[in-house]
């Protein structure tokens, strides 16, 4: 059989072949700053946490972190921020398609896990900015709150749609999924991708209600999300330009998440450890 791609003449770039490097080239990257992510947070929250040492965990600059007496605030602050690991783990293992080949029934159990997860991430989280009031500005809060229903939605339809076998629906609320829960370790690429490259703090302030703070908040995952549709409509098109295109705007991002990465452990993560 012809395919409409095999009719037409054929151009010196595989748009296919480099759509699909440009998309594993982002997410080698990506895994390699969620990586330094989980491995900041075991460091410093988990080794905190092991020994007992709960005050410690504000050796960070927090908004609340520990507050003394406040039981419930900080049983609820360690299980959000130790499952920040857990989670962070399972969506890198998830979408990694040579594990998903080797290990089918694995991938359906850590599946499971990181839907419940991602349940779990968004209402802790908005319990501690709705009941225990942790947040830095009225938009800021509104913004991570808007990401949390999102979370709540997409692992609601991925899960749906695994549940009835439509594996390609499926496959795109799972990444939609990924995307929302990476937007606050995004929002910390963002900021620190954006201050390296100004070589300071511009459009920021201490409340995150600067104008960058106000792109940043919500563009942690709307960005994201954004680019992912692009990156999904470049895979159906039948025509080489329209995938160059997204290929080259996922570069862009593979190197602004690069630089970001770098700012988020070299000033954000390795001082504290
Ligand atoms: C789903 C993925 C999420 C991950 C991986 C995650 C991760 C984290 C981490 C690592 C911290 C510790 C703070 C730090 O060291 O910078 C934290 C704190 C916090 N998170 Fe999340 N979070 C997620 C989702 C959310 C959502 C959806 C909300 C709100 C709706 C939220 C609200 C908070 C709040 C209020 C704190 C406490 C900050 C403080 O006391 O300074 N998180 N989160």
């Amino acid at each position: 059989m012809t395919t409409a791609q095999e009719a037409r003449p054929s151009t010196p770039i595989n748009a296919d072949g480099l759509l699909q490097g440009a998309g594993k080239l982002w997410f080698i990257v990506a895994a390699l700053g969620q990586g330094a992510f989980i491995a900041f947070i075991l460091a410093f929250y988990g080794a905190r946490t092991a020994t007992g040492d709960f005050e410690g965990w504000n050796e960070k600059q927090l908004i609340d972190g520990h507050i003394a007496g406040d039981d419930a605030g900080n049983a609820m602050f360690a299980v959000h921020v130790l499952l920040a690991a857990v989670i962070t783990l399972g969506g890198l293992l998830q979408l990694m398609p040579a594990l998903r080949r080797a290990f089918p029934a694995l991938h359906r159990w850590t599946g499971r896990a990181f839907l419940v997860l991602a349940y779990v991430m968004a209402l802790s989280g908005a319990w501690l900015t709705l009941v225990r009031g942790t947040f830095l500005s009225e938009v800021s809060a509104v913004a991570i709150l808007i990401d949390a229903v999102l979370i709540l939605v997409f692992a609601s339809l991925a899960w749906r749609d695994a549940a009835a076998r439509r594996i390609d629906s499926h496959r795109r609320w799972a990444m939609r999924t990924f995307m929302a829960v990476s937007g606050v370790w995004f929002l910390r690429v963002g900021l620190m991708g954006w201050v390296v490259l100004n070589q300071g703090p511009v459009g920021l302030n201490e409340t995150l209600s600067g104008p960058t703070d106000i792109v940043l908040v919500f563009g942690c995952y709307l960005i994201p999300l954004a680019l992912l549709e692009i990156y999904f409509a470049a895979q159906r098109a039948a025509t080489a330009p329209p995938k160059i295109l997204a290929a080259l705007m996922v570069l862009a991002a593979t190197a602004f998440t690069a630089v970001g990465v770098f700012g988020t452990v070299a000033f954000m993560w390795a001082p504290h450890l």
